[in-house]
């Protein structure tokens, strides 16, 4: 049988069809609109509206999408429950993998696969999710959860729910500037993953589930919270220097930077980036401008590596007052919008996603009888 080609990591490999989004040698495009134009005219709001539903919102339909989304922001008993029950020890991330697997079983169309279905059920998820990531963290300060404002956006919603604090003007632009540029990113690994589960004919909330778990890892989503980790030991921007050579030497990587795809620089960290000057130049607090400043010289300079998004979004969300551990799982409460319009278009035109392996087992052997297996030992 002829080998068929192997890349490692699946470098390279075009490993599907999707009209939802490309990345080109100028950025980023959700359905044929550049990033930074849809950043500078669009919410979130129609930013998903655009992602799930296809097209940007009329005046129209981005009311009466905002609506739906207020009429599902609220949990149910049953799962304020279940979020009183998960340990207050557990990453905040496999909470909310939990925790939306557990609203797949109250949400009425859970197991309908229309792509009509996949488009309601894609928009309650996008609703819960702020006030899930808001309950558990207000309750890991002590406090009782708050109740979602209806006149606040989903970024506004985000911020005042993990906070308590009601967001200045500056903060929610911001935030919202940081969804769009998550919302979407084409075949990367939680995408993917989601595509793999459902190309089997799994629902929804099983895609979500699969994506929000490879979106954990610190290669992935986890690097926004590892990049602030990161700038939290380093402490002053003085030292910033000597820490990423030091930590080169032992050839470890610096989180927040280098991708697979996007190589000569990502215009979505740029955006953020400049997001974060304005809220340094408006706090007069400098230190994390700074240190992300000789970080991103000291890396071009040594591995001609730059940024992309989680590396500013670990600072910008510090300076907006948010809990570390709540970074990655903001990234989930953007990044469901693409992942739904992933799964909706997988569904609509669905081949199972089974590819080979190189196989580097031993060759052909026979059984040795049970009594001739000796005590070696279990790999
Ligand atoms: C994103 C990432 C997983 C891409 O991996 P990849 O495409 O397999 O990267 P490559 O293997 O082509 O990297 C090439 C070289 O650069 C190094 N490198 C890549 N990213 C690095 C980083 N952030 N810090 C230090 N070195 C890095 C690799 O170790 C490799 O070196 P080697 O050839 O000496 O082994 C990788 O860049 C990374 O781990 N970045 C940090 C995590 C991160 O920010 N993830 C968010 C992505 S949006």
């Amino acid at each position: 049988m002829a080998q068929p080609a192997y890349s490692p990591g699946l470098e390279g490999v075009i490993a599907g069809e999707t009209a939802i989004s490309t990345i080109t040698d100028e950025g980023l495009f959700y359905r044929g609109y550049f990033i930074q134009d849809l950043a500078e005219k669009c919410t979130f709001e129609e930013v998903a509206h655009l992602l799930i539903c296809g097209e940007l919102p009329s005046r129209t339909q981005l009311e009466e999408f905002r609506a739906r989304l207020n009429e599902h922001r609220c949990l149910g008993p049953a799962t304020l429950a279940l979020l009183r029950h998960i340990p207050p020890a557990t990453p905040p991330m496999d909470m909310l993998r939990t925790a939306v697997s557990f609203l797949g079983h109250f949400d009425p169309e859970a197991q309908d696969l229309t792509t009509e279905a996949n488009q309601r059920k894609a928009v309650r998820l996008l609703a819960s999710v702020p006030t899930v990531i808001g309950v558990w963290f207000q309750m890991q300060q002590g406090r009782e959860p708050l109740a979602p404002r209806p006149e606040l956006s989903h970024a506004g919603n985000l911020l005042y729910l993990i906070t308590g604090e009601p967001p200045s003007a500056t903060a929610q632009r911001v935030m919202d500037l940081s969804l769009i540029l998550y919302a979407e990113h084409e075949f990367n690994a939680s995408t993917f993953a989601a595509r793999v589960t459902v190309s089997t004919m799994a629902d929804l909330h099983c895609g979500i589930v699969s994506a929000i778990g490879a979106l954990k890892g610190p290669w992935h989503g986890g690097a926004n919270e590892q990049a602030m980790e990161m700038m939290l030991e380093i402490g002053d921007p003085e030292r910033a220097e000597a820490w990423v050579m030091d930590a080169l030497a032992r050839k470890e990587r610096i989180m927040g930077f280098g991708h697979r795809v996007v190589r000569r620089g990502d215009l979505r960290a740029r955006l953020l980036t400049e997001a974060g000057r304005q809220l340094a130049e408006q706090a007069g607090e400098y230190r994390w401008l700074r240190m992300a400043e000789t970080m991103e010289r000291v890396m071009e300079r040594e591995k001609g590596l730059k940024p992309n998004v989680d590396f500013p979004c670990g600072w910008v969300y510090y300076m907006l007052g948010l809990p570390v551990a709540a970074y990655t799982p903001i990234f989930v409460a953007a990044r469901i919008a693409g992942w739904s319009a992933h799964i909706s278009e997988q569904l609509a035109h669905n081949r199972i996603i089974r590819p080979r392996s190189l196989y580097t087992g031993p060759a052909r052997r026979p059984v040795p009888p049970l009594e001739e297996r000796g005590t070696g030992q279990v790999r």
